[in-house]
């Protein structure tokens, strides 16, 4: 399987501490959470945290959603056993990429219920293109094309998300 790279690792590095400067902004004075979701946003996460300069405190959430057909969404599978008390705290929602758009508007509805303050959306990549939610994400690095892309966290069958750079699978496969 080939892999040919999209987005090189100055440019997400740029991308990700820019980010974090809007966001530094953003969060001065509130009480920031920032939740990363697991897997894919591992590496964007880490990084970004670092570009944060307000106190923040962090949590993990998983998400994996199935697959459904044509007609029918995919189920959501959420595990919120690790978070911490969110009630009354300014969420930031990480994730790898805002896709069709469900996963990330599934966990949000699951978050209302323990009464955040605000929450908002922090994505590195967007394929706007396949998106069916009426809510886009707050922050968005880079929109992309509709191509399956592994890198940085992201994943093809669960290989690849060591990659420092962003890249397009090439196969008869995907
Ligand atoms: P959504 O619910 O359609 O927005 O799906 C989001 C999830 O699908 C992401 O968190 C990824 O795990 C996965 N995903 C969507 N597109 C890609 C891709 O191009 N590469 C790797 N994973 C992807
Ligand atoms: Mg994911």
């Amino acid at each position: 399987m080939n892999v040919s790279p999209l987005i090189h690792e100055e440019e997400i590095a740029e991308a990700v501490a820019q980010l974090g400067r809007r966001l530094s902004d953003e969060y001065r004075d509130r009480e920031l959470t920032i939740l990363g979701v697991l897997t894919g946003s591992l590496i964007f996460v880490a990084d970004l945290m670092r570009q944060i300069e307000v106190p923040h405190q962090v949590g993990l959430l998983q998400a994996s959603s199935y697959r459904g057909t044509a007609t029918s969404p995919g189920r959501l599978e959420l595990n919120l056993d690790f978070l911490p008390n969110l009630q009354g705290r300014d969420l930031l929602l990480v994730d790898d990429i805002f896709d069709t758009g469900r996963t990330i508007t599934g966990i949000c509805e699951k978050l209302k219920e323990q009464q955040p303050r605000s929450i908002q959306v922090a994505v590195l990549l967007w394929k706007k293109a396949r998106t069916v939610v009426e809510t886009v994400p707050d922050f968005t690095c880079f929109e992309i094309p509709d191509q399956f892309v592994v890198g940085y966290g992201l994943d093809y069958d669960g290989l690849y998300r060591h990659l420092p750079y962003i890249g397009v699978v090439e196969t008869d496969t995907v």
